[in-house]
This record gives C-alpha cells, sequence and structure tokens, in this order.
C-alpha cells in the first residue's frame, strides 16, 4: 500500500548508490557498522531511539569519564557526516512503537541491521523484587548519566545498600553510592568466589580506598579451603583486591564497603509496608564442571539487612522488539550462510529453523552485556561486514526505501531528528554551559532537547 508513495516521493534515496540498508539502533555498533555499510556503496538509514547517538556510551559511561565521553561524542559526529548515511532520531522501532519491524521489511530495504543493544535489566522473578528499594542497574545509571525520561528522578536509596553481581556495571553502582550518596554501608554480593569476579583492576581502584578490610580478611580466610580443594590459588585470590588499593582513589566518604563470596539471593524481605528490610542469600559452595567453577546452593540460607539492593547481573534484550528471543538474547542462525570471524550475525526464528533473510544483528543486541566500547565498535564493524557478504550474494531491490521512511517520518506524531539538529543541539548545550558557568550542561529531558533545536515548544512534561 505504501508503495504508491514510493514512487513520487523520491527525496532521500540516492540513485548513485549500490542499494539501501536500514540499521535500527545508533550506539557504538549500530554507528561503526552505518559507517562501513554507507562506505560500501549502499544507502543507509539509521533509525535511533533516542535523539543523541552513542546509546549505552552516552548513557551509561559514568559521567566523571568526561575526556573518554567526549572523545566518543567526536568520533560518533564524524561517523553521522560519512556520504550517504542519514540519521533519525526520535524514532522507536519495535511492537505498537513508531515504526514495526515488519514495515520495514515490507518497505523492501535490501538489509536491515539490528544494533538496538541489550535494553533492560536481567531480573531474577524472586519474591519481593517489587518492593520499595530494591532496583535493577539501569534504574540508577539512567538517573545519574541523564537519560530521559529518567533524568532527576527521585529514587529512595536509604544507607545500607546491597549491589548483588562483581562486574563492572557493580563499581559504576557502588562509586554512587560510596562517592556521590555516601552511604553507610555498601556489601556487595558476589555468586561464587575471588577468581571469578569480572570487573577490572581499574574500576575497582575507584572504590577500593572504602574496603574495610579487617572483614575483607576474615571473608577471604573463610573461602580459602574451598578455593584449595579446587586448585585455585588463595593468594591470588586475594591480590585482586590487595592490588587494587597502592593507586586507589582517595576515600572522600566513611561509607564501609564490604563483599560476600558465594552467595545468592532467594527472596527479599519486606519490612511490612511495602519496603525492602533486607535480602535473604543462599549460601553456595564451587564445582567444577566444564572447566568452570558453578554456584551450587548448600542449603544454607541467610539474611544482610539493608534498606536497598541493586540489581547489577547483567542486560536483556528487547522482548517486544518484533523478534524471537531466546534466554535474555535474539535468536541467531546457528549455521550462518555469513559468519565472520566464525560468528553468526544472523537473526532466526527458532520455531521455524530458518534464519530471517536479510536481518542481522551487532553489537549487544547480538550478544547481551559483551564487553567495552572497543568490542561493541568490532562487533558492529563485523556485523556490517556479514550483512556485505549478504549484499553481494543478493539482488538488490530497488525499491526506493528510504524515501518510503523519510514520507513514513514526516508522519509521526512527534519530532525526528536529524544530524543538522543534532550540530543546533551541541551549540545551545554549550551556549548554556558558558551560560551557568559550568563545564559541561546537558538538557535532561526530550522537550527540552527539542525545544533547543526548535522542533518543538518546550514542555515542562516531556
Ligand atoms: C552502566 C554501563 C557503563 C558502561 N561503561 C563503560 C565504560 O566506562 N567504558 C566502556 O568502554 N564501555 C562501557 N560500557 C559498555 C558500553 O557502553 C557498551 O559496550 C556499548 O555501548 C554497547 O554498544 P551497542 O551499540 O551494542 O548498544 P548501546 O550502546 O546500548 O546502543 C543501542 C542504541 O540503540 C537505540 N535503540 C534501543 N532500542 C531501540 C529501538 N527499539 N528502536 C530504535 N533504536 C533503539 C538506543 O537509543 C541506543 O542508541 C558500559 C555499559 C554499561 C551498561
Ligand atoms: N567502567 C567500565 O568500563 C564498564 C562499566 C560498566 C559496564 N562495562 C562493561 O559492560 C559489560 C556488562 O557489565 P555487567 O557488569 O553488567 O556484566 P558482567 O560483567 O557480565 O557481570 C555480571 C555479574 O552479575 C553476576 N550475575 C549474573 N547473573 C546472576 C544471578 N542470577 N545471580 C547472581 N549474580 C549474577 C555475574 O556472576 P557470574 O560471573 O557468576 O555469572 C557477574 O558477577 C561488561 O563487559 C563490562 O565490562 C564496563
Amino acid at each position: 500500500m505504501h508503495l504508491g508513495f514510493m514512487i513520487c516521493y523520491n527525496v532521500a534515496h540516492m540513485d548513485s548508490t549500490r542499494g539501501e540498508v536500514a540499521v535500527i539502533g545508533a550506539g557504538p555498533a549500530g554507528l561503526f557498522a552505518a559507517r562501513e555499510i554507507s562506505q560500501a556503496g549502499y544507502h543507509v538509514s539509521l533509525l535511533n531511539r533516542d535523539i543523541k547517538p552513542g546509546g549505552l556510551a552516552e548513557y551509561g559511561i559514568y559521567p566523571d569519564k568526561k575526556k573518554m565521553k567526549d572523545g566518543l561524542r567526536g568520533q560518533f559526529k564524524q561517523l553521522l557526516s560519512t556520504p550517504n548515511l542519514a540519521y533519525y532520531g526520535n524514532v522507536s522501532i519495535g511492537e505498537g512503537r513508531d515504526l514495526e519491524l515488519h514495515e520495514l521489511v515490507d518497505a523492501g530495504f535490501d538489509a536491515i541491521l539490528i544494533s538496538i543493544g541489550a535494553q533492560y535489566n536481567r531480573t531474577l522473578g524472586l519474591p519481593g523484587e517489587d518492593l520499595v528499594g530494591v532496583y535493577h542497574a539501569n534504574d540508577l545509571v539512567y538517573t545519574f548519566t541523564g537519560m530521559p525520561p529518567f533524568a532527576g528522578r527521585q529514587l529512595e536509596i536509604g544507607k545500607n545498600a546491597v549491589v548483588i553481581g562483581v562486574g563492572n556495571v557493580m563499581t559504576d553502582i557502588s562509586c554512587y553510592l560510596i562517592r556521590e550518596l555516601k552511604t553507610d554501608s555498601v556489601t556487595v554480593v558476589a555468586r561464587r568466589g575471588p577468581l571469578e569476579v569480572k570487573f577490572e583492576k581499574k574500576e575497582f581502584e575507584r572504590i577500593a580506598a572504602n574496603l574495610d578490610l579487617d572483614d575483607l580478611d576474615l571473608q577471604l580466610k573463610e573461602i580459602e579451603p574451598l578455593m584449595r580443594s579446587l586448585g585455585q590459588d588463595p593468594g591470588m585470590g586475594r591480590d585482586i583486591f590487595y592490588s587494587c588499593l597502592p593507586k586507589a582513589d582517595p576515600k572522600i566518604s566513611d561509607t564501609h564497603f564490604y563483599l560476600r563470596f558465594l552467595a545468592s539471593p532467594t527472596r527479599f524481605i519486606n519490612d511490612g509496608s511495602g519496603r525492602l528490610a533486607g535480602v535473604e542469600l543462599a549460601r553456595n559452595t564451587l564445582q567444577v564442571q566444564g572447566g568452570e567453577a558453578k554456584a551450587v546452593a548448600t542449603g544454607e540460607n541467610f539474611v544482610i539487612n539493608a534498606d536497598t539492593v541493586v540489581l547489577a547481573i547483567g542486560n536483556r534484550v528487547d522482548e517486544n522488539f518484533g523478534l524471537p528471543v531466546v534466554r535474555s538474547e535474539f535468536a541467531r542462525n546457528p549455521e550462518p550462510q555469513y559468519p565472520v570471524e566464525d560468528i553468526s550475525y544472523e537473526a532466526y526464528d527458532p520455531q521455524t529453523k530458518q534464519p530471517l533473510p536479510g536481518i542481522f544483528l551487532g553489537g549487544w543486541a547480538r550478544k547481551a552485556s559483551d564487553g567495552l566500547v572497543g568490542k561493541a565498535r568490532k562487533d558492529g564493524v563485523n556485523s556490517a561486514r556479514a550483512v556485505l557478504q549478504y549484499l553481494q550474494n543478493n539482488e538488490p531491490k530497488n525499491q526506493k526505501s528510504s524515501d518510503w521512511l523519510e514520507l513514513k517520518l514526516m508522519h509521526l506524531a512527534h519530532p525526528v531528528v536529524r544530524m543538522e539538529d543534532l550540530a543546533v543541539l551541541q551549540m545551545k548545550e554549550e551556549e548554556k554551559a558558558v551560560e551557568l558557568g559550568t563545564v559541561d550542561y546537558l538538557f535532561t529531558s526530550n522537550g527540552q532537547m527539542l525545544a533547543a533545536m526548535g522542533l518543538a515548544e518546550e514542555n515542562p512534561l516531556q
């Protein structure tokens, strides 16, 4: 039905290009993929839910890493100026959203690359997970990084916090609790042992000065016999924490920082009024299975009193995007036709056991919570290479899909943000910083950003 429009409306499509590709999601993976594909001669329509590009590089990276963030922003700006690449921010794809995935398929794009990241935190599905005081990492991250619409939200964070998980997100969350909120205590809970932690040393150095070393020594001593029985070196376990002390950031709060190993939450305890009073944990032991130390419950439980729990246990993909999901991730073709470095980038329907032709996955949309920006970049580029192999093996559809898209976007109920608008937004934020005498200024709502770009009247409710 939309094909009629395509014949008479031809603005965005470049006749000189080899075909049309839609890239959905402009985080690091999508941005680098879009450049790779457009440089190979294809027109790329890059659709992004957020107004700004960058994804978690913009709204995940801890606010004090300003130099890193500014460097990445500069790089992303350059990527967006690649010829044959059209950026459309403030456009969400998915079931019941601005556009549905099947509409893009029907519009005849030669290929579609999905690089929308893994937007939601994993949940545990335990009793009490909905109590006031139980948060998932993104609740805090999006608040302290200023992501609309979460910026400025008042979270009820108390004085004694427990963080579940021992990856780098845990270090960011603990950094916020210890150095910004200056809570009385932070207790980090690992379901396995010291040698199975996933954080990086330089990240832990930000919070190491607050470690209660007497308590840490007790914990390490307790786990020693088990580590030895598994052939692990307890000295190496101790070194993970003690090696962070010489370069630790100076202590700026009195927060007591504890670690608990070999424990998995079993329920969150209600104080009787719907608020969190504590977390019950199962004590674990470790068993080596398939060469890896796995946590196994011993049957003994214990309780940590706490008014706040933050689950920092990794992310999962958007189940309402329009693609089949298997165990927190979009299903991938187990026998890829266009592998790159032996990795499958092809979307797949596990019910029919068939690949979804022309639909590819990259970055955290391919593998949730997988690594740093550099890894997402590499995965984006490799996903683009898979797309290019596919395009070389399939005739172009010549359907002028980007013209269809332009028209469709013109009829959305809200403004769409383009490359030239982003330049205005950057200028307005810089002007505001000068006016306020601050190092930085970031608008914290979509309404403010759209108004600053002259795309809408400012609506204080947005
Ligand atoms: C809390 C946190 C802190 C981190 N800190 C660091 C750090 O300090 N250093 C580092 O190197 N790495 C860091 N990382 C890792 C890094 O952010 C990721 O590796 C990287 O951002 C993943 O890139 P991506 O493009 O796959 O996904 P994302 O960055 O998540 O980008 C996804 C993009 O897709 C868009 N999108 C989502 N849904 C839709 C939709 N339905 N329709 C259209 N568009 C959509 C989003 O708007 C977003 O722009 C951090 C990660 C987290 C969670
Ligand atoms: N500053 C930075 O550079 C920075 C900041 C944030 C994130 N990142 C990157 O982003 C990626 C994601 O980080 P992340 O911390 O979310 O993930 P992660 O590194 O995978 O760590 C997740 C942690 O949660 C634990 N966990 C998972 N499921 C659990 C469960 N059901 N019960 C109890 N514990 C559970 C894991 O334990 P097991 O090991 O036992 O599974 C692990 O300790 C990583 O690559 C990270 O390096 C980087």
